[in-house]
Order: C-alpha cells, then structure tokens, then sequence
C-alpha cells in the first residue's frame, strides 16, 4: 500500500490466543480475529486506537498485520495489536481498531532482536503519532460499553 494511500476503515473483531511467543519476547500482543467477512487491511505495522466496548477505554496501540515472516508462520495472516497502556487480559473481548498512520512494511528480520530493536521503533513512533493532533482527531470517542 503506498504511503498516501487511504487509512483502511476500523476494524472490529475478537481477542483470540496467538502463537504465545510475544509474551516471551517481551512484546505482548492480543490477537485479533476479525469478524467474519470484514475485509483485512494489507499487511503492514500501522499505527492506531484500540476501543474497548466492553469497559469503554480508548488505548495506544501498534498492530502488526502480516504472516509474521521473520518465524516462518505459515502464510496465515495475523492481526497482532501491542497495547501501549494497558497488559488487561482481553481475551475473548470484541475490540475495535482505528487506524491513524501505516508506519512501515513487514519485514523478514535476521535476529530477533532485529526484529525486537524495530518494533520498539515503531512504538515509539506510534506514540508520537498518536498524541498528535492528526492522532487525536481520529480517536474514537469513548467506545460504547456493551
Ligand atoms: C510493533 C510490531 C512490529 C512487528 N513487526 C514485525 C515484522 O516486521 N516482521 C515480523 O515477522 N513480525 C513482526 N511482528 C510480529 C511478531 O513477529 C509477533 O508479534 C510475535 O512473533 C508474537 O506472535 P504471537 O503473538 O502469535 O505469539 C511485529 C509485532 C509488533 C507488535
């Protein structure tokens, strides 16, 4: 996707376990399964919102989406969201995502810490993005509990 391309719309689905590996790496992520039929944005590490309908919070999030290349998944793409501001549980909670920026493409790393150093980069970057005015205009007002 170029990068003047349009932002792809929200996207709502459920918190599903992962491979676990995130955790391990310092690098926790919920994995999303998206609602059936919804049509998921091209891989990428974007930057964005993470609403909560259930409790009605509003997080700073990156989200990888992508087959994970640097493990040798599968060719199964995954929706990986890193939660800046929260470790809550949110497994099997329907959340959305509000996507702000398209921060890079995947990447095939080397190393795992080539793969940890970037993603710390993207966080970072994310977060910039985020407090921005651009971030904050495209900020869910608070989701609504369900
Ligand atoms: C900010 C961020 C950037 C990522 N970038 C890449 C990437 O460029 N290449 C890649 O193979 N995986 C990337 N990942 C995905 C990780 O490989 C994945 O989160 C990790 O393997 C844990 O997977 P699991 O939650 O299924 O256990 C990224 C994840 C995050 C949170």
């Amino acid at each position: 996707m170029p990068e003047h391309a349009p932002l792809p719309p929200p996207l709502a689905g459920t918190v599903v376990h992962g491979a676990g590996r995130g955790k391990g790496l310092g690098f926790p992520t919920a994995n999303l399964a998206p609602v059936p039929g919804t049509v998921v944005p091209p891989p990428a590490i974007y930057s964005g919102w993470l609403a909560r309908p259930a409790t009605g919070g509003v997080h700073r999030a990156t989200v990888s989406i992508g087959t994970n290349p640097t493990f040798g998944d599968s060719s199964e793409v995954h929706v990986e969201v890193h939660c800046h501001d929260t470790s809550d549980d949110l497994y099997g909670e329907r959340v959305e995502l509000w996507f702000v920026a398209r921060l890079r493409d995947t990447e095939r790393f080397a190393t795992v810490d080539a793969l940890l150093a970037a993603a710390r980069e993207d966080v970072r970057r994310s977060d910039a993005l985020l407090a921005s005015p651009a971030g904050l205009r495209a900020r869910p007002t608070a989701a609504t509990p369900t």
